[in-house]
């Protein structure tokens, strides 16, 4: 048994952020009913492609585990369609673009009145207030969310990071909502609205920055490299380009071969409790007692120089020599992996993180698989449904209707063609 099962999952999520997190619930174990308007479905099937006529990487990896129903939900026996599948969900999850799901008939009063239990969770861009209106995208949250200002180096541009902390990120708050608002309903019977935005989920992310936008007003943040070089702050948070972002001091350094690759690099952390081992793996025993660099606050002013003694020892090998060497004596560090090489990294085979897919079109792919391990609840990655794949399915099993019914539906354009794999 796995630990959503019995959860209906009304799944009218798009693009990354809304699919995230219902591939996170369906990998839980609920049953998520993609709702996809026929003919072209979400609009990442077709974005991205590299293969011809299949499904992209794009939504592929993203839409794990779930059922497609085509529907327009703007036709009128679409939309009763819709009625009926709300009367038999738990949650409908959405990330349209603000007011799109009341222009369609939906209003939160209307899904009251048909399933009271019903738990309606949305992400939107920004919350109540004067940019509520607007449609976001990833970047979009990431600049307005405090990640943007906060990323980079001091004398550059503010920058964008790859990790999807708007899309993924808020896709991880709302599923955490949704969870929540089930607990809470086994007592009181009762759905509720659940409600994400991708600028409070970045600036929660960046909880770090406003604790120092805080500490800036007291004095000049010594952790940071400025300090260090005598530049002055400004009044907010600067870019620490690879500063760490907490007490303890850290940079990436250059390994062996930095000169012709470009992830030949490890993050280093001077934890102060192994300040001694350091001391002694770089070659520098005297550092241990001497006054200027013995204590975590004298060698503040000094950063600079400390790593580039550090870099002097891991430029004399590749990123794992001094990982293994570092991890032996307790130092945390980190090599800088590309996508190759987790792709290839075994462990992470081994435990469903990175997963080969079969899909019946675009063949075998790679994927990320759930991150989270519950030990009662294991996740086994099911590949993305063919557009419309499960229309017919849905509409006989869960709604129950008859053939006719469903040929009527066809007839009136209500619902698409159904996948023509599914249909061999
Ligand atoms: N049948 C009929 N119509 C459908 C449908 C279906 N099955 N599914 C969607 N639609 C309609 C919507 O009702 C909407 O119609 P309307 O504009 O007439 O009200 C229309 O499709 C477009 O939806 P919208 O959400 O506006 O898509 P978009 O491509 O213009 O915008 C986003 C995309 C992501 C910018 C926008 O959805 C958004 O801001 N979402 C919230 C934030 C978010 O999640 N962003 C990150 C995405 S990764």
């Amino acid at each position: 048994m796995k630990a959503l099962e019995g959860v209906r999952i009304l799944d009218f999520t798009h693009v990354q952020s809304g699919p995230t997190c219902t591939q996170l619930l369906a990998w839980f174990g609920a049953d998520v009913i993609k709702v996809e308007r026929p003919g072209t479905g979400d609009i990442t099937r077709g974005q991205l492609c590299d293969i011809p006529a299949a499904d992209s990487l794009y939504f592929t990896m993203l839409n794990h585990n779930k059922r497609s129903i085509t529907l327009n939900t703007k036709d009128p026996s679409g939309k009763a369609v819709l009625e009926e599948m709300i009367k038999r969900c738990d949650v409908m999850v959405e990330n349209f673009a603000p007011g799109a799901l009341d222009r369609m008939g939906f209003s939160w009063e209307r899904i009251q009145e048909l399933n009271p239990a019903m738990i309606v969770a949305s992400i939107k861009g920004f919350g109540p207030g004067p940019y509520q209106d607007c449609k976001v995208y990833e970047n979009v949250a990431q600049c307005t969310g405090g990640a943007a200002s906060t990323t980079g180096f001091r004398d550059g541009l503010p920058l964008v990071t790859g990790a999807q902390i708007g899309d993924s990120g808020t896709g991880l708050h709302l599923c955490l909502g949704i969870v929540t608002a089930l607990y809470q309903r086994t007592k009181t019977g009762r759905g509720q609205k659940v409600s994400a935005a991708m600028q409070d989920g970045v600036l929660n992310l960046c909880r770090v920055k406003l604790r120092d936008q805080q500490r800036l007003a007291r004095g000049p943040l010594e952790e940071y490299s400025q300090y260090g070089e005598g530049v002055e702050f400004g009044d907010s948070v600067p870019r620490a380009g690879n500063d760490s972002g907490g007490g303890q001091p850290g940079r990436i350094l250059k390994c062996k071969g930095w000169e012709d690759d470009p992830n030949a690099y490890i993050y280093f952390i001077t934890q102060a409790p192994v300040w001694e081992a350091i001391c002694d793996v770089i070659g520098e025993p005297g550092w241990k007692t001497d006054p200027d660099y013995a204590t975590p606050k004298a060698r503040l002013p000094r950063l600079n120089e400390i790593f580039a003694r550090i870099e002097e020892w891991t430029q004399t090998l590749n990123k794992f020599e001094v990982m293994d060497i570092l991890n032996s004596r307790d130092i945390p560090c980190g090599p800088i992996l590309s996508m190759k090489e987790l792709a290839e990294d075994p462990s992470l085979r081994a435990t469903g993180t990175v997963v080969e897919v079969e899909h019946p079109v675009r063949g075998t792919y790679l994927s990320v698989g759930n991150p989270v391990k519950l030990s009662d609840s294991p996740t086994e990655v099911l590949r993305s449904p063919l557009l419309g794949e499960h229309t017919y399915e849905i509409l006989s099993e869960v709604l129950q209707f008859d053939d006719q019914a469903i040929a009527r539906l066809q007839e009136s354009g209500a619902i698409g063609e159904p996948a023509k794999i599914a249909a061999e």
